[in-house]
């Protein structure tokens, strides 16, 4: 009668989950998919690579490399109609919107979904090859501008610039540095286990619902500006410091203000509580790319001042805020051409291999229940209901 329910420990669903794909070390700041430090996949491995890697457990041998190539890129067309679907979205539209949207639809165009392994294979094939596209597409769209289509000589980050640059009167000049960056900022976005997109996409998945609707969730959970959306609030945060005279102290000391939801976006995370592995890696690959296009961003300056600043406060020691995957990232997006907008689509392109690696996992699971944590009830104890003419 304290006003809370026993909970059988058998009941309390944390939303935790057994996993064999990702491993994170908060403390030590350690990262690994499938047992392989994400700093020698960022040097050594292409992003399709790392994908084959997160959803089948181990790398490919160069056969299956070849045939998941081959899959993705007959896979990589989109159905005339979903242009259409794209070009009724009001133009103001944000990309994360239309992405979830867009990727739920696909169920409509793709109805059989199939149970066995080879019809699963397919859809996750699809899933990674066509929301590449759509991406591309959705800011062709976005300019009034052709589209372009995906070409089987170049590999899959080459495709995806060529698609978004490629123009009839400028074609696009693939440059080996800007593959490059985007081959790291999408192999550290892989995958970074349980983290609320992935919650999200297992715990719709365990309703039972399609590959393509859990997945439309993971986009609609990361699109929030503390999750995926924060390598666009860094950009947004270090503009205003450039605009407003590069104050950096100032932006610094906002985040401490407790009467003020400001939180110093690409700082903290709830299971780093030292430097993310990923955010020392996208910052190096920061400093190469910026300096390999002789581009001078005033919003690096600024990031590094702010770092500097930041790492040396007391609030900042004491609560362990270390810049993130995110602090650096939309620096590299920036110098790539991609707009700001879509900067968490980029993000959401990245992580898809994990999310659909971990709803595999799920489903692989003889024992997979509907996803239902509980709670602990605060409301008001047992009482009557009062007539209407007695309140
Ligand atoms: C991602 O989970 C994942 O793995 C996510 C991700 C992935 O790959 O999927 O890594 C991607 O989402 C990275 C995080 C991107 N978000 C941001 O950069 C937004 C800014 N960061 C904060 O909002 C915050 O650090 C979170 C949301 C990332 C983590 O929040 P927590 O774990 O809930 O921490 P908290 O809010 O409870 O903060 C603990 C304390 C609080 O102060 P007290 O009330 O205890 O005094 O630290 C403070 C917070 O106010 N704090 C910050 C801060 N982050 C936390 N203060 C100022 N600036 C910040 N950035």
């Amino acid at each position: 009668e304290t006003g809370f329910i026993t909970l059988d420990p058998g009941y309390v669903n944390t939303g935790s989950c057994l996993s064999a794909i990702t491993f994170m070390d908060g403390e030590k700041g350690i990262l690994r998919y499938r047992g392989i430090p994400v700093e020698q996949l960022a040097e050594h491995s292409t992003f399709k690579e790392t994908a084959y890697l997160l959803i089948n457990g181990r790398l490919p041998n160069r056969t299956e490399l070849t045939q998941f190539s081959i899959n993705l890129n007959d896979n990589s067309l989109v159905h005339t109609d979903l242009k259409v679907f794209f070009q009724n979205f009001p133009r103001a539209s944000h990309p994360m919107g239309i992405l979830s949207a867009m990727v739920n639809a696909l169920r409509s165009f793709y109805p059989s979904l199939g149970t066995s392994e080879e019809e699963i294979n397919i859809t996750m094939t699809r899933l990674l090859a066509k929301v590449r596209t759509m991406a591309a597409m959705s800011y062709k769209i976005s300019r009034g501008h052709e589209l372009v289509l995906p070409r089987p000589d170049l590999t899959y980050c080459e495709n995806f610039l060529n698609m978004m640059f490629d123009t009839p009167v400028k074609p696009y000049e693939i440059k080996k540095e800007v593959v490059r960056a985007l081959r790291v900022f999408w192999i550290l976005h892989a995958d970074h286990e349980q983290n609320c997109s992935t919650s999200s996409v297992r715990m719709v998945g365990s309703a039972r619902v399609n590959l393509y609707a859990a997945i439309s969730a993971g986009i609609a959970a990361l699109w929030g500006p503390l999750h995926g959306g924060a390598n666009q609030a860094v950009i947004e945060m270090l503009t205003d410091v450039h605009t407003s005279g590069g104050n950096c102290r100032k932006a610094v000391e906002r985040a401490k203000d407790k009467n003020d939801p400001f939180r110093l976006p690409g700082f903290g995370h709830r299971v780093y509580k030292t430097y993310d592995p990923r955010a020392k890696i996208i910052k190096k690959i920061c400093d190469e790319l910026l300096e390999s296009m002789q581009i001078s961003d005033p919003l690096l300056d600024i990031a590094r001042e702010l770092e500097e600043i930041a790492l040396k406060d007391p609030y900042f020691i004491d609560h362990n805020l270390y810049p993130n995957v995110d602090f650096y990232s939309g620096i590299v997006l920036r110098a790539i051409g991609i707009p700001t907008n879509m900067f968490t689509v980029m993000f959401a392109l990245g992580r898809l291999p994990g999310w659909i690696a971990q709803w595999k996992e799920s489903t692989d699971d003889p024992h997979w229940k509907i996803s239902r944590p509980r709670q602990i009830y605060t409301g008001n104890q047992q009482c009557d209901y009062i007539p209407l003419h007695a309140r």
